[in-house]
């Protein structure tokens, strides 16, 4: 079970932290708590209260060393208690004329920064913490702009407090419950504890930054195609923003509010949880019957899987009632709990066995479920005191924050239905999306990822679920099937893990290049038009051959070992 022992073993941990807190010497401080950032340059967003401090880490060495590639990181104030981290790194192309792009890690409660250091960003971290340029970075094609959202992830806060992190639970300690051990994030978590609210935010935070823009990077003009890629929990945030930037530009546009209008170009969700009821049943198909001839569940729990997704008061049974409670427009609490109870059902019963019994890795079913890549060293890094004064930040890094995960379960928000009709108005009014799936993955997998991809009803789904799949190449090489019709496209990727970029990082750029230029996907060298169709083959239906796990492991203790990391500790976040 993920839910309810996993609160209860926490506050168990929580209470003797504190007993035992009381009684010990207070440390030498110095060595934990980070120095205030020197150096920052502060500028103001025209018409506004909103600053912008910031750095210029490259100049420092910090990431992006390439010689005349410009990069600022720090915060975006929007009021005294709302500090969102960035960095913006300038395309390595033509910064002048290239688009923006923002990139969005998921979660809920997980930082983008992971995406930067481990998918997609300018540089990773080396074993010895050193930063390492990367040659298929996305800046190769568009400036990019990440963001650590909502407040209490990444470097972003409300407040700032001496603290800990409680290693079995994921949440933040203050100095009283253990010993402090840096500066962390203090926050508010019911404050943004809904995809919708985060929009809000968001945009506020990228008025700010825009508007300030011309300001920070005077090569760089605030009037640009503005595309927004994400992953994983971003297949909520990903129509729920674009949607309500959408309808922001609207109000723009009329003269009702004034602000920067988003000039939308693409959107793309990587391995995106978009919508559960679509989703959901394909958990126990994935685990027995993907394309690497992997049976991870024996049929007792394959059974188990599918009789929680479709009995009475099972997954597919709650996931509906929350659908009705709030097309009734009741946005209340007994709607946030009978959400909420679905989404515990459905992980805990119809996704959660693959975790306890398979002793396969939740994010790479080749791997085992203690699972070494991606290597995390990027957190460490940004724990060094020259590195956090190079970004200009003055707290400890974050790379999850469970506060966030928990308030945005108690509302229920990750099986709202909303989000697959967001994508559909999208869609109507002509947006180009594409969605990419990395064929390992378990969490998000690619079966539930093609399920949403025929399920979303707009004009041309007709005409989208006739197109047939199509190899998809780089440089003469297949790394995936796509299927498209003009702007909206769903792309498997073969071998390739839930962050795909790192697995296959020329693929993922191809993909990105292709879909941001109006390339068609498969080959990019045609023009998209309104009635682009792939043609091929009617299912993706390239196999890979079997991994077995390591043989150190055996499979009774892999599994042990694994009930006891994700039913005991961290819940298992759509982290990216
Ligand atoms: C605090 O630090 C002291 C000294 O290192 C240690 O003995 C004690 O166990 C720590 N207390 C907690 C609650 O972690
Ligand atoms: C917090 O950052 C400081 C550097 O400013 C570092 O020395 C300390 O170890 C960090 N704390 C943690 C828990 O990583
Ligand atoms: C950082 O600056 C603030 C005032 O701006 C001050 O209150 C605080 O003590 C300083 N922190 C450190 C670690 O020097
Ligand atoms: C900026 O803050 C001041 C003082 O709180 C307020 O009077 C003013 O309306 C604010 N300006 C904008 C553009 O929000
Ligand atoms: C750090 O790691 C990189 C990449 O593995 C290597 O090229 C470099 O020599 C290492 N530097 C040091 C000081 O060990
Ligand atoms: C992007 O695509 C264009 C057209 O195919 C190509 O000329 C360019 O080299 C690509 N850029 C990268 C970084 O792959
Ligand atoms: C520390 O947290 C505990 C538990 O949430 C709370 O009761 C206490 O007031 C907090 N102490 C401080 C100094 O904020
Ligand atoms: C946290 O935010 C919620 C929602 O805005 C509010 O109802 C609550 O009072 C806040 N809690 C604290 C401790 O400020
Ligand atoms: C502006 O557009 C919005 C959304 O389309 C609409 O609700 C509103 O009535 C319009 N306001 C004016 C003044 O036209
Ligand atoms: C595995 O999936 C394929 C393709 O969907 C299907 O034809 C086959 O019946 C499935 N096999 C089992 C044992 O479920
Ligand atoms: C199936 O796997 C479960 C969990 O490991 C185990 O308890 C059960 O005995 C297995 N059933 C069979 C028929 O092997
Ligand atoms: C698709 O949308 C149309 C128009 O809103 C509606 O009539 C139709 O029932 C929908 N189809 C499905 C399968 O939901």
């Amino acid at each position: 079970m993920l839910g309810g022992s996993l609160l209860l073993s926490g506050a168990a941990a929580l209470f003797s932290a504190t007993t035992i807190s009381a009684l010990v010497p207070v440390l030498d401080k110095r060595q934990y708590f980070p120095a205030n950032a020197t150096g920052l340059k502060t500028i103001t967003t025209p018409g506004s209260n909103v600053t912008i401090r910031y750095k210029e880490p490259g100049k420092e060495g910090v990431c992006e060393t390439t010689p005349g590639v410009n990069s600022y990181s720090g915060y975006i104030d929007l009021a005294p208690d709302m500090h969102t981290f960035f960095w913006f790194f300038e395309s390595r192309n033509d910064p002048a004329n290239d688009p923006i792009t923002l990139w969005l890690n998921g979660g809920p409660g997980s930082d983008s920064l992971i995406g930067l250091f481990q998918e997609l960003g300018p540089c990773s971290v080396t074993e010895n913490l050193t930063t390492q340029v990367n040659p298929y970075s996305w800046s190769e094609v568009s400036n990019m702009l990440f963001l650590s959202q909502p407040f209490g992830v990444g470097f972003s806060y409300q407040e700032e407090e001496e603290g800990s992190f409680n290693p079995v639970t994921g949440s933040f300690l203050n100095a009283t419950e253990a010993n402090a051990t840096g500066t962390y994030p203090v926050i508010n978590a019911t404050e943004i504890d809904t995809t919708d609210l985060a929009a809000i935010a968001a945009w506020h935070v990228l008025q700010g930054f825009l508007g300030a823009l011309p300001q920070l990077d005077a090569e760089i003009g605030s009037n640009k195609e503005f595309n927004l890629w994400t992953e994983s929990y971003g297949g909520h945030y990903g129509p729920s923003f674009f949607n309500y930037f959408n309808d922001q530009n609207k109000l723009i546009s009329n003269g009702t509010i004034p602000g920067i209008k988003l000039d939308f170009n693409t959107l793309g969700i990587g391995n995106g949880i978009i919508d559960e009821y679509t989703q959901a049943p394909h958990y126990p198909e994935f685990a027995v019957n993907n394309t690497y001839g992997i049976k991870a569940v024996n049929d007792t729990v394959y059974n188990y899987m599918k009789f929680a997704l479709n009995m009475r008061g099972g997954c597919l049974d709650l996931v509906d009632s929350c659908r009705q409670a709030r097309e009734t427009g009741q946005d209340n609490i007994a709607t946030q709990t009978v959400c909420s109870e679905a989404q515990d059902m459905c992980r805990d019963n119809v996704e959660g066995p693959y975790y306890s019994y398979s002793g396969r890795g939740t994010y790479d079913i080749r791997h085992p479920s203690q699972d070494p890549t991606p290597p995390e060293y990027f957190a460490d890094y940004l724990n060094i005191a020259e590195v956090q004064n190079a970004l200009g930040v003055s707290v400890n890094y974050t790379e999850s924050n469970n506060d966030i995960y928990y308030a945005f379960q108690a509302t229920g928000d990750f099986v709202y239905n909303n989000f697959l009709h967001d994508l559909e108005d999208l869609l109507a009014q002509g947006l180009r999306i594409s969605l990419f799936y990395g064929d390992a993955d378990y969490i998000c997998n690619w079966f539930g990822g093609q399920a949403v991809s025929l399920a979303i009803n707009y004009t041309h789904s007709e005409e989208f679920a006739a197109a047939s799949y199509e190899p998809f190449t780089v440089d003469g090489t297949e790394y995936g099937e796509v299927r498209q019709y003009g702007n909206f496209s769903f792309l498997r990727i073969y071998e390739a893990g839930h962050e795909v970029p790192y697995y296959q990082p020329q693929a993922a750029l191809a993909l990105f290049n292709r879909t941001l230029n109006h390339w068609n996907i498969a080959d990019g060298t045609e023009m998209v038009t309104a009635n682009l169709t792939t043609s091929g083959s009617a299912n993706a239906t390239h196999t890979e051959s079997f991994v077995p796990l390591p043989t150190t492991s055996s499979a009774s203790t892999s599994a042990s070992a694994s009930a006891s990391t994700t039913g005991g500790a961290m819940p298992i976040n759509w982290r990216s």
